[in-house]
């Protein structure tokens, strides 16, 4: 019986999270704007989101304040996500915090399970247009993702990214030393760091043994 009346209550919260995501004019943005809270495992101030806005495993999702999420921006939280203050989403953009596992070649991938990675996106982030984030991923402070970026690398504070998979192609603010040799974050130590330094501020629930974040 006790499943049953849990499914039930499951079934009523997902669907009334839905339809507040529906909800269109600035009647839903203030709607959600009061009401996100009681879904999310957090949600700042004054965020402002447009309809279409989907969301799984809600309770594993923190924004902060100041952000904007345009129509149809889709964030799978399965193994958290992490949103920091003033960050912006473009018309249907993906963050991903979940994978199929597929290791085994002879089970069919859908009996496998997933694999949980946290993403962190981090202060004054812009995400464009049909950016997809893949698990595991952190961007840095004031990074901009341009429209249509598969992001599939951590990418370090201040990076202009474009493409498939995301390459830097610009800075906001030049990067010193080491930082700047190593584009894209891959392997430079500066972007571990930064990584490392932003997982502990910001994501407090993944302590060591978690899973990790790739740098
Ligand atoms: C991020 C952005 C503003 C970058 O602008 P910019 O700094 O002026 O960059 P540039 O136009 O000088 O482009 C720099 C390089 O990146 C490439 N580039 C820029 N945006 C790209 C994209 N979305 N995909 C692939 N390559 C891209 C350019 O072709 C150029 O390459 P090149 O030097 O080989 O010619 C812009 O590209 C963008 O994507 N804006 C997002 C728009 C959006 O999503 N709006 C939704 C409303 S929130």
């Amino acid at each position: 019986m006790k499943p049953l009346v849990w499914s039930l209550w499951n079934e009523i919260r997902a669907a009334t999270l839905a339809l507040l995501n529906w909800l269109p004019t600035e009647l839903g943005v203030i709607a959600r704007r009061r009401l996100l809270h009681h879904f999310l495992g957090r949600v700042g101030k004054n965020v402002r989101i447009l309809p279409g806005l989907r969301l799984t495993n809600p309770e594993k999702i923190r924004i902060g304040s100041n952000c904007s999420f345009n129509h149809n921006v889709f964030i799978a939280g399965g193994g958290e996500v992490t949103i920091g203050d003033w960050v912006g989403f473009g018309p249907d953009a993906k963050v991903w915090s979940v994978n199929h596992r597929f290791d085994d070649p002879d089970t069919p991938w859908q009996r496998q399970g997933w694999i949980r990675n946290p993403v962190m996106i981090a202060d004054d982030v812009w995400v464009g247009a049909n950016v997809f984030v893949m698990p595991g991923v952190t961007i840095g402070h004031g990074a901009i993702l341009s429209a249509g970026s598969v992001v599939n690398k951590s990418i370090p504070p201040f990076a202009i990214v474009a493409g498939n998979p995301a390459r830097v192609v610009g800075w906001r603010r030049r990067q010193t030393g080491a930082a700047e040799e190593v584009p894209s974050g891959r392997g430079s130590a500066t972007v571990t760091e930064l990584t490392e330094d932003f997982r502990r501020s910001r994501n407090p629930l993944s302590q060591a043994g978690s899973p990790q974040v790739r740098a």
